[in-house]
Formats: C-alpha cells, structure tokens, sequence
C-alpha cells in the first residue's frame, strides 16, 4: 500500500527550533513504514548517518550541519573558548560517520566557518550562526538542485528510456534531488519518459527509495536487478545513464554508490551517454584523482542478512566483503552536470571552472 505521504510537500531534513532538534525521515524503513525521528544529540545525528536512517550525499552534509548547530545549543561552555573545543569535539564525531561523501567535511567546515566569523559577538551569537547557517545549507540545497534539473533535462529527450542507479532523489537531498532532480525536470516538462531503476545491492535504495519516489511522481519505470543493466544496454533502447556522487575528484573520476562502475562499462561498451549530477559541494578539487578518495567498507551482516524466504541469504560461516562505494573514471563519464553548468571533458578545467562559478 502507498505511504500516506508525498516526498514533494516535505523536507528529508527539518530543524525543530523549539526542542531544539532535527526531524527526519528514517529511509531504512521506506517503502513499508513513513516515520519521522526527531534527533537530539549531536550523537544520535552521527549515529543516523551512519546507519543510514539519513543517506545521500547532499542530506548527511546539511543533517551534519544541523549536528554542529545542535552541539552549539547544548553546549554547556561559558566562554567562546570553550564553545570551540566542545564543537571542535562534536565535528570530528559527525565527520567520522561516513567517509566517502565530501559533503559531510564541506557541511561541518562551512559551519564552523561562519562561526568563527561571529567569533566577536559572543556566545549566543556564535550559537545563532551555527543554526542560520545550517539552514540556509538546507534551502540553498533545494534551489542548487532545482537549478540542476533545469540543466540537465535539456539531456534527455521525449520518448527516452533511462537508467538510474541507488536513490538521487528528495531523499538523498533536503528536497528534489540531484540525478533524480533531473529526470523530474524532464517530466515536469512533460516530457514522456521511462526509468529502469537499479535495485542497488545490498541496501537496495533503488528498489527501496527511488521507485517510491518515481511512485509519487508518477514517472513510468520498471525496477531491475543491478546485473540486468548490461543486458538493457545491450539491447539498443537505452538512451543514457544518470547517476550522483558521493565524491569528484579535479580529473573528473567519481565516487558512487557500489556497482556506478560497471553500469558506466557497460554505458561505455554500448555508447550510451552516461550523466553524473551533482553539486559543486561534491567536487573536492583538493584531490588529483579517484585513487585518493576513501572508499567506506561497510558491516558485512548487511550483505549476509538480506532475507530471502525468511531466512539471510547466505550460509551461516560465510563471511563477505562490503565495500559501500565505488570510482568510475573520468574516461567513462560523458558529462557532470552541477548548478553551475554542464561540464565536459577535459574536467581538469572544465570542473575548476563550474567551481569558481557557483
Ligand atoms: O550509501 P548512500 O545511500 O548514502 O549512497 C548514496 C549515493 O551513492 C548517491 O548516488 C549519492 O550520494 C548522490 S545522492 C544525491
């Protein structure tokens, strides 16, 4: 049965100031159960990302934001110089959580930035700071996105079959999406349009999340098994690929969820186009390449303990490895799309200067 709720009237991420806390959707129980948790603590926030009650690049940057903002409210310090070490402490808590998502780092540090700005107004002010910024993060996000969409859905045309890969949508961001934004660009244009939605193993994000996002807003798509995109390519009625990212490094290679790499082969293979959208926030230009960026290994028990009949899928001495994320080369990457622009290859430049425009 469908949820009793629609993505579109509502932020993944709201700030309560009277508690004060931060309301979100837990998406570990979509599509069967809607429920919103209010966090109250710096740690329950890292707790909720790293558990991935919140996930997508763009939402743990703004629900880390609201982490820091948190820690400021409760912090019990008199003095500034206090305030700092108690929020210096929470930062390195919230930045731990999940490793790959440059956003997370960008979220904190933009922050604590502004803090340090109303560093002379004193306590309350540095207090007030830590929560405006915040929130400006999370309505900067929706309209970034929005401006996404605008460019990216000049990419697909009436009639197109896309691929997508994990969740990209409202529930990756604060509201809207980035690779998912785009493909609701497109169809609020009207523009007819069909999505093979990969299931995305072991979390199963596209089965979970974006098919009942794609469900809301009543976007034709059929969801397949992650191994069966090679085929779909194959087959000659595939028009592209759109994918986000965690990560981009200056050279263009991208960090996704686990299984972007072989879509983007199989893309490649077939000359399908293949379209990564993301913020400028995801670029971290401070990285030459893929190579350096972390990739997170996650709890083996989460690809052990899918259920199948009832039962985990796998035999009980079985181990498993878990690698959450993986890089595409800039080689596979057709475009990147960001609210500054549609960025081509060579990306080196390309990139650098989306950055500087946004
Ligand atoms: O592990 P997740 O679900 O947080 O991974 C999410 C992704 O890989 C998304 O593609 C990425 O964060 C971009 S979301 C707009």
């Amino acid at each position: 049965m469908r949820a009793p709720f629609c993505v579109m009237k509502m932020r993944t991420i709201s700030w309560n100031p009277k508690s004060p806390s931060l309301q979100v959707i837990d998406q570990r129980l979509l599509p069967a159960e809607f429920k919103i948790i209010e966090l109250h603590q710096p740690e329950e926030v890292a707790a909720a990302i790293h558990n991935m009650t919140v996930r997508g690049a763009p939402a743990i940057g703004v629900t880390a934001a609201f982490g820091l903002a948190l820690a400021g409210m409760l912090s019990p310090a008199k003095t500034v110089k206090h305030l700092w070490v108690d929020l210096e402490a929470a930062a390195t808590l919230l930045r731990s959580a999940r490793p790959t998502a440059i956003n997370l780092s960008w979220g904190l540090d933009r922050v604590l930035q502004t803090a340090h700005e109303a560093a002379d107004n004193g306590l309350s002010a540095i207090r007030q700071r830590l929560v405006d910024e915040a929130q400006r993060m999370a309505d900067d996000d929706i309209a970034i996105n929005r401006s996404m969409g605008k460019h990216g859905a000049a990419l697909i045309a009436n009639g197109d079959t896309l691929i997508h890969h994990c969740n990209t949508g409202a529930l990756a961001t604060v509201d809207y999406g980035t690779a998912l934004g785009v493909i609701r660009t497109a169809h609020e244009q009207g523009k007819e349009i069909h999505v093979l939605v990969d299931e995305t193993r072991p979390r199963l994000q596209g089965a979970r999340l974006t098919a009942w996002e794609l469900d809301q807003y009543n976007i034709d798509h059929d969801i397949i098994t992650d191994n069966a995109a090679g085929y779909f390519l194959s087959q000659g009625n595939i028009n592209s690929v759109f994918v986000g990212a965690d990560r981009i490094a200056a050279n263009g290679d991208i960090a996704n969820k686990i299984g972007t790499y072989m879509l983007a082969l199989a893309a490649n293979d077939n000359r399908v186009p293949f379209y990564c959208v993301a913020p400028t926030s995801t670029i971290d230009l401070s990285l030459q390449s893929g190579k350096q960026i972390p990739i997170e290994e996650r709890d083996p028990s989460e690809v052990l303990n899918l259920q199948c009949n009832g039962k985990p899928i796998a035999p009980s001495n079985s181990t498993a490895r878990n690698p959450a994320f993986d890089i595409t080369s800039h080689t596979l990457v057709t475009a990147i799309i960001t609210e500054a622009g549609i960025s081509r290859p060579p990306y080196l430049q390309s990139l650098a200067k989306a950055v500087e425009k946004a």
